[in-house]
């Protein structure tokens, strides 16, 4: 009897402390009738995006990609591949060959970027960046080759080709001078040339949802989206080329960099970003911009997550009123926290952990509150992700304009992958909100890297073919 009190009593425990967080949070919680129109929504910002006379003022800004297929299976050779915007900065050699099936080899190294580099001259930045290439190719002893080199450059980009790529903005955590408007391609060659050491073809730069997409496409010839849930978060899709007002040419498909972070910036979101989503846009970069990717992603899941419980504790409904120092710094509470305090066993307790160790003497219902919070906030961003992603299913099977949809996500990024939770309840939501479409998720295993390499070999291959 005793036990099962104490179990009776630690239900109705949690009971009450969810009941609490859910009440004050309610703003958070989105219904699937609101989902539907937040997929509604998006897709008549896709739509805006790609039309000539709507695109200068759409949010949401539907970038041409210049890829035009996935690999076709006889690509080979030796390629360099950059990765940058991500959680690290990399450097990566891959080797495609082609005896009988098609394999890839690589090697990868991370390279620090330093704040200083991250937000000073884009000279500093681009200059650090053929530093590390240098590096690289001294520690595999490749210096002498001159190899081809795709660049996986994950901001917003306008591209005429696939080898000039023109920074629209920076996003995320960076904010170095002098590259917005410019192509990124020259300025990483006019720093190459200024060493003078090594030499490189940049065949190609491209969005790391499209590397993602393309990585997963090679195994999967359904693969026709591209989706990261990292840093930041983006998708890419394959659209129709009649659709797609700012290329010349109607025939065939072209991935579109739909850069659906910016979603909202217009305003059209308003009705249901909350007092937490407003001051997390206050306080960053980039005020005004990337309002969809600010609710969503895992630059600013954590930082959502401990605004929250400053709020709730000087309401006296956490901690018992308290707060402390690390409590009150912005970037104390970090997003991988979120995810661990989210693991199905342990979770409470690793909340007990991580709450003492910013100094705090956390109760079992505080505990249990902040589980709480985490739910709720990683579950509104893999709904709203849901919800935007199922606005571009809806649109590929209007394109194709068939009865059900067969297809596939390929999908990357930090918080897809490490928290426990996110990615079943991002599934559940899609085939919820688009019951018509049958949709396999693919994990992609290091897309930026192997998808530079594979979009490089493909426009080497058609290069070479040129000059012959
Ligand atoms: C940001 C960038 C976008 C990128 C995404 C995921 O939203 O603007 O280009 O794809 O982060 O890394």
């Amino acid at each position: 009897i005793a036990s099962h009190l104490l179990a009776y009593f630690f239900t109705e425990l949690n009971h009450d402390q969810v009941q609490k967080v859910d009440k004050y949070l309610y703003h958070m919680r989105l219904s699937d009738e609101q989902l539907q129109d937040i997929s509604n929504r998006f897709m008549k910002e896709m739509e805006k995006g790609l039309g000539r006379a709507t695109n200068p003022t759409a949010s949401v800004k539907m970038l041409p990609t210049f890829v035009r297929s996935t690999p076709n299976g006889t690509e080979n050779g030796e390629f360099l591949a950059l990765d940058l915007g991500g959680t690290n900065f990399r450097v990566l050699r891959v080797k495609v060959s082609d005896n009988g099936s098609q394999q890839v080899e690589m090697e990868n190294q991370i390279y620090a970027i330093p704040e200083h580099i991250m937000r000073g001259s884009g000279t500093q930045l681009f200059d650090h960046i053929a530093e590390c290439l240098a590096n690289f190719m001294d520690k595999l002893n490749i210096k002498d080759k001159r190899l081809p080199l795709g660049f996986t450059f994950s901001f917003p980009c306008h591209q005429t080709k696939l080898d000039e790529s023109i920074l629209v903005t920076w996003t995320k955590g960076f904010k170095s001078s002098g590259v917005e408007g410019k192509d990124i391609v020259s300025l990483l060659r006019k720093a190459i040339q200024k060493r003078g050491d090594f030499e490189t073809d940049i065949v190609a730069v491209i969005n790391d949802t499209v590397g993602t997409m393309m990585s997963c496409g090679f195994d999967d010839h359904n693969c026709e989206v591209g989706l990261i849930v990292g840093t930041g978060t983006n998708a890419c899709y394959m659209e129709e080329m009649q659709h797609i007002d700012l290329v010349e040419g109607d025939e065939g498909r072209m991935c579109i960099n739909m850069e659906w972070g910016a979603f909202g910036d217009d305003g059209v979101l308003d009705d249901i970003r909350t007092e937490f989503d407003r001051e997390i846009d206050m306080g960053s970069l980039n005020p005004g911009k990337q309002l969809f990717e600010k609710m969503i992603s895992g630059m600013y899941m954590g930082e959502l997550v401990r605004l929250i419980m400053v709020k709730m504790a000087k309401e006296g409904l956490l901690f018992g009123g308290k707060s402390t120092p690390d409590l009150l710094t912005t970037g104390h509470f970090e997003t991988r926290f979120v995810s661990a305090i989210e693991k199905d066993k342990e979770g409470v307790q690793k909340a007990h952990e991580i709450l003492t160790n910013l100094g705090l003497e956390p109760s079992k219902e505080d505990c249990v509150a902040t589980h709480r919070i985490c739910q709720i906030v990683s579950t509104r961003s893999s709904n709203l992700c849901a919800a935007t992603l199922a606005g571009v299913l809806k649109r590929i099977k209007n394109n194709k304009g068939t009865e059900r949809l067969r297809s596939s996500v390929g999908v990357d990024g930090t918080v897809y992958k490490k928290h426990p939770q996110f990615a079943r309840r991002l599934h559940k939501a899609v085939r919820r909100l688009v019951p018509d479409c049958d949709i396999r998720f693919i994990r992609s295993e290091d897309g930026s890297g192997k998808g530079a390499a594979m979009v490089t070999a493909v426009a080497y291959r058609l290069l070479s073919q040129h000059k012959t």
